[in-house]
């Protein structure tokens, strides 16, 4: 299968997919990241890695979310993707795209759905007095972060974590989980 990745910055998430699809590991081809943001670093990390790359920038779109996705969704269909990945992807996207995809899109969240979806997950668990924390790789649904559940990994959170400490720490297990689940997704051609 043919593999799109949707990126908003570093795409750290990006990387090691696009690695685990180069070794062999995820029996699947990359072949678009894609970003909204023209600056994302991940951008040159994509090209460095041999993969094609396209930027729609949403600023020029400014609240029309109809009209970006419909930008995205043309760009994407030159590539002829099966499969999304959104890896540090942060726009909400409109429920006509998510559609477009019937399950087959994929999101990483930094947080164990359903806890904390949305935002700053890892400072609302520490205020919380959470012990364990930890990331989702979930299929997209219109439900923001709310999607069938595919694979979780849990980080311990430490007294003296700040938000960037266990934000550290849970992108290791970001970097093994989100591997792992898309090469099982592969798999079930269902
Ligand atoms: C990560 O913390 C991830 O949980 C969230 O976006 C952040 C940046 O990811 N989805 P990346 O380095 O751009 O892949």
């Amino acid at each position: 299968p043919r593999v799109a990745i949707l990126i908003s910055g570093g795409g750290s998430n990006m990387v090691t997919l696009v690695k685990a699809m180069h070794m062999g590991a995820i029996a699947a081809t990359p072949v678009l990241v894609l970003s909204n943001n023209p600056e994302a670093g991940g951008l040159a990390k994509a090209r460095d890695l041999g993969v094609e790359t396209a930027v729609v920038d949403h600023r020029p779109f400014k609240g029309d979310r109809a009209a970006f996705d419909a930008a995205m969704l043309a760009v994407l269909q030159k590539a002829q993707p099966d499969i999304i990945c959104c890896a540090g992807f942060m726009r909400i996207l409109t429920a006509e795209f998510i559609d477009h995809w019937a399950g087959k899109m994929l999101n990483i969240h930094p947080s164990l759905l359903p806890k904390y979806k949305g935002l700053n997950t890892h400072q609302r668990a520490i205020d919380a007095g959470d012990k364990v924390a930890g990331v989702s790789v979930h299929v997209v649904t219109s439900e923001l972060d709310g999607g069938p559940v595919l694979g979780q990994a849990e980080v311990e959170v430490r007294e003296s974590d700040t938000a960037e400490d266990l934000g550290a720490r849970v992108l290791v297990q970001e970097h093994i989980l989100y591997p792992q689940v898309l090469a099982n997704f592969v798999k079930r051609d269902d």
